[in-house]
């Protein structure tokens, strides 16, 4: 047999129960913020995701899942999903449209990673993103809507942590002490930062090498280097957050691990989640049309990563009701009432109500020991009786008590209990 790729899960139908929980409650928070559902296609051009996602990213740099199509041009499976989304608003001439331009998707995403808990090679996605407003209640409003998210699964320990990591003025300033204060710690580092001192300072701080880890312990801090802008508009989110009562710490460390952000960054962290602990990160990006050649749009946005969810929903005990089985059975014992418990369940089915018939050509004993086993609500039997009375007996499986209805009235008797 075939083994399933290294990094990547089945999701069984005993457990489907739980994605429908996260996907129903993204859907519903998201469409109560009044955004709607975009779908952008798995694979994009290779080079969307190098100029948008950033080529001093790791994600760019080793995790992509790249390769020539048949036509020879450079494809790659999507590592995330907001370079997509904006180049879908780039391409469709959404940025003339109504602003602001909110949409959310639930997505598949890809990045070769070494796996472990709570990180995959094919992992799943709810993101949101949210373009044309440069003001804090953007960003507010975006954090909000993951911290509703999250409420609505019923998660109390996930904490807040948010940071401002400036715009391009101040972070001029910024990559100059950083490299002032890593010079003489150079030897020391690894080789990622190493080239990571050249091209993009900041994301050492992001370093999970303990020998890096512990020269980062004392670097100078952003908050330390933001222009007045950018200290006025941390100053409004947070001022915001406090307003609305959403609970958060200002962790300088935050830089995110994308290229594309500016000022506000923010993750939402959990024990619970595996090594990395963030099951959702976002931030601001003001600047990521502009290194698609385009005309900068303010945006933001976020994603939460769906098994870190699973983890953190398990580990809070978090109430998942279960999905609604099967409502009844219908039991057949020769030819003639199996053939009529196949009409009956094609009758019940129009009315809405899910139900299953023998399709093994099973004993009745052996079809009860099926139906206790699927957790089927009731089971009706057709035998030669019941077909002479043009009624089944429907037995209650939770307390054993049956009575006979009618087949005219299954449907409607089916229905009256389920109320
Ligand atoms: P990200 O921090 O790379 O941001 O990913 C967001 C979330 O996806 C993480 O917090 C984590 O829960 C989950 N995740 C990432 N990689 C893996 C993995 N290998 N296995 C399992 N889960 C994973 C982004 O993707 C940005 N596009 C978020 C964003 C949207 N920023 C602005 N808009």
């Amino acid at each position: 047999m075939v083994n399933i790729p290294k990094g990547t899960k089945d999701v069984l139908p005993s457990e489907v129960y739980l994605w429908h929980r996260l996907e129903e409650t993204a859907r519903k928070t998201a469409e109560q913020f009044a955004f709607q559902e975009i779908r952008t296609p798995v694979f994009e051009y290779t080079e969307l995701f190098a100029r948008g996602v950033g080529d001093t990213s790791d994600i760019v740099n080793k995790e992509m899942y790249t390769f020539l199509d048949k036509g020879g041009r450079s494809v790659t499976l999507r590592p995330e999903g907001t370079a997509g989304v904006a180049r879908a608003f780039i391409g469709n001439g959404l940025a003339g449209g109504a602003m602001p331009f909110k949409a959310y998707y639930l997505i598949s995403a890809f990045r070769y990673e070494r796996p472990q808990a709570g990180r995959l090679r094919e992992f799943h996605q709810f993101g949101a993103e949210l373009y044309g407003a440069s003001g804090a209640y953007a960003d507010a409003e975006i954090i909000s809507l993951a911290d509703s998210f999250l409420k609505n699964l019923g998660l109390k320990e996930v904490k807040l942590q948010i940071n401002s990591i400036g715009c391009k003025t101040c972070r001029k300033e910024y990559h100059k002490a950083l490299k002032e204060f890593f010079a003489p710690h150079l030897n020391e580092m690894c080789e990622d930062c190493k080239s990571r001192f050249d091209k993009n300072p900041m994301r050492i701080l992001d370093c999970k090498e303990e020998g890096c880890k512990k020269i980062t312990a004392n670097a100078p801090r952003i908050l330390d280097y933001l222009c007045e802008d950018c200290r006025a508009h941390f100053g409004e989110v947070r001022g915001l957050l406090d307003a609305a009562h959403i609970a958060y710490e200002v962790n300088p460390s935050i830089v995110r691990g994308l290229d594309y952000y500016s000022r506000t960054v923010f993750e939402f962290v959990s024990a619970a989640a595996g090594a990395q602990g963030t099951v959702l990160g976002g931030g601001r990006y003001d600047g990521l049309l502009e290194t698609m050649g385009e005309k900068a749009v303010p945006a933001v946005g976020f994603a939460a990563g769906m098994e870190r969810l699973l983890m953190v929903m398990a580990a809070e005990n978090a109430p998942v009701p279960q999905d609604k089985g099967v409502a009844c059975y219908l039991a057949g014992l020769d030819g003639a009432s199996r053939t009529q418990a196949f009409l009956l369940a094609a009758e019940l089915r129009k009315e809405g109500i899910s139900c299953e018939v023998d399709l093994m050509e099973r004993s009745l004993k052996a079809q009860f020991k099926y139906a206790d086993k699927i957790g089927a609500r009731y089971v009706a039997v057709v035998g030669e009786s019941e077909l002479k009375d043009r009624a089944a007996e429907v037995k209650d499986m939770k307390n054993s008590a049956s009575e006979r209805v009618k087949f005219a009235e299954l449907a409607a008797y089916l229905k009256e209990k389920e109320n």
